[in-house]
């Protein structure tokens, strides 16, 4: 289930850089950016889904795992890796968890942001899967 899209490197002796351009490097036009960053170990984030747009997890530093649930199966990624980057383009009820100390997560979103776009209720989201995500 999960789509990881991986983005070149540029590794020399002075470090590394990884660029990122909007349906080049990500298969949408980047209309907003946000990161996150301070959360305590013990603390859970997201806990939503969207029901249009269109998002690029990164971790650009640290690790943290990402809990996916399609409405019928769900699973959990480890994600640790800056020059990998985890797309969620379909309906996705999304939870964040376990932030290891110093973990830096970069959001790349196709849409500004808007509260009408979340699903925030469990319940919510698995009937709207199964009446086939009317919008
Ligand atoms: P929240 O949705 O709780 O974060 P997450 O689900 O990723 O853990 O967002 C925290 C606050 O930040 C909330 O008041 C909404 C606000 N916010 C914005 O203003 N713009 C944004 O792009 C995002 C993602 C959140």
């Amino acid at each position: 289930m999960p789509i990881f899209i991986p983005f070149h490197e540029h590794a020399d002796s002075r470090g590394n850089l990884v660029p990122i351009e909007s349906k080049r490097d990500v298969p949408f036009s980047i209309e907003r950016v946000y990161y996150i960053w301070g959360v305590p170990q013990e603390e859970r984030r997201g806990g939503h889904a969207h029901k249009t747009l269109e998002q690029v997890l990164i971790c650009l530093s640290g690790s943290v795992t990402i809990l996916l649930d399609d409405g019928f199966t769900r699973e959990e990624i480890q994600l640790n890796n800056p020059c990998k980057g985890l797309l969620i383009n379909r309906p996705t009820w999304r939870e964040m968890y376990s932030f290891a100390p110093g973990t830096v997560l970069l959001a790349l979103v196709s849409e500004p942001y808007n509260e009408n776009d979340y699903i925030r209720d469990y319940k919510e989201f698995s009937q709207w899967i199964k009446q086939g995500c009317d919008r």
